[in-house]
């Protein structure tokens, strides 16, 4: 899947993944997947992946069999198991059917003391145990009034994306996500999107060499809506969206997932 033209005119294939956080019942997952389901019956050449809190994802998993939705997880421990209280590991995420793990969210960052030494060792861990990591990344708003956006993301993922082998590094995912534009219903402009996802690619090349970074993907996030996916991923560094509130309606997620570029 990974050589085909995308819209955007690379040959990364687009990644539209539901970050759907603290939300839904598992009764409710199953019925936002049963729909999702029928909603995306139809899409092929890009890669939906939904990734629903931890009670859910084996009901979740057998629901999705033979559909063309992927399971991930929001988390993970990076030991494989062992006296830690209230952790997942990789290898029971793997067994419960994930495909991906989401690393290093911004809220992780903000409310459960997540670093970028944290970040890079679950990403390791994730390879470790057969996940694909989505590591995020995205300055604050005072990063951003400051002017030091740049430099923040380029310590994010110097420090969190670091010391991959080849082929680890060009299955790597990385979401951009300014934190000022998470779930407030401001995005970054395509222009601005544009630009960091170029600055992150140029940083994964001093890491991983051109080759490499040519294949990783790089999903924007923050406040994706079904009216403003279309103008970025008309974008050519533009890979997916992280998407968190409109991944939790059938009718919005599913309109972002078939957006036209
Ligand atoms: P949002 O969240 O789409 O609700 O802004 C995105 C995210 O946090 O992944």
């Amino acid at each position: 899947m990974n050589n085909s033209l995308s819209n955007n005119g690379s040959f990364r294939t687009p990644l539209l993944a539901g970050n759907w956080k603290m939300h839904k019942t598992v009764k409710e997952s199953l019925s936002l997947v049963e729909q999702l389901k029928k909603d995306c019956r139809e899409v092929k050449d890009r890669e939906i992946l939904v990734c629903p809190p931890f009670p859910s994802i084996v009901a979740i998993k057998e629901s999705l069999q033979g559909s063309n939705i992927k399971l991930g997880a929001q988390n993970l421990f990076w030991e494989m198991s062992g006296a830690f209280t209230g952790e997942v590991s990789g290898p029971m995420l793997k067994e419960a059917g994930c495909d991906y793990c989401i690393i290093g969210h911004s809220e992780r960052r903000q409310y459960f003391g997540e670093t970028d030494q944290s970040v890079q060792k679950k990403m390791k861990a994730a390879f470790q145990f057969g996940l694909i990591p989505i590591v995020c990344v995205g300055e604050t708003l005072n990063e951003r009034e400051g002017k030091v956006h740049f430099k923040v993301v380029e310590k994010q993922i110097q420090e969190g994306a670091k010391d991959l082998n080849k082929e680890e590094a060009s299955q790597l995912v990385i979401a951009y996500e300014p934190v000022w534009a998470i779930g407030t219903g401001k995005t970054a402009t395509p222009e601005h999107a544009q630009g960091m996802h170029a600055f992150i690619r140029k940083n994964l090349t001093s890491l991983y060499g051109k080759e490499i970074a040519e294949q990783i993907r790089i999903l924007y996030g923050g406040s994706i809506k079904p009216d403003n996916i279309d103008s970025l991923m008309a974008n050519p560094d533009i890979d997916g969206g992280l998407v968190g509130g409109a991944s939790l309606k059938s009718e919005d997620f599913s309109r972002i997932v078939k957006y036209v570029a």
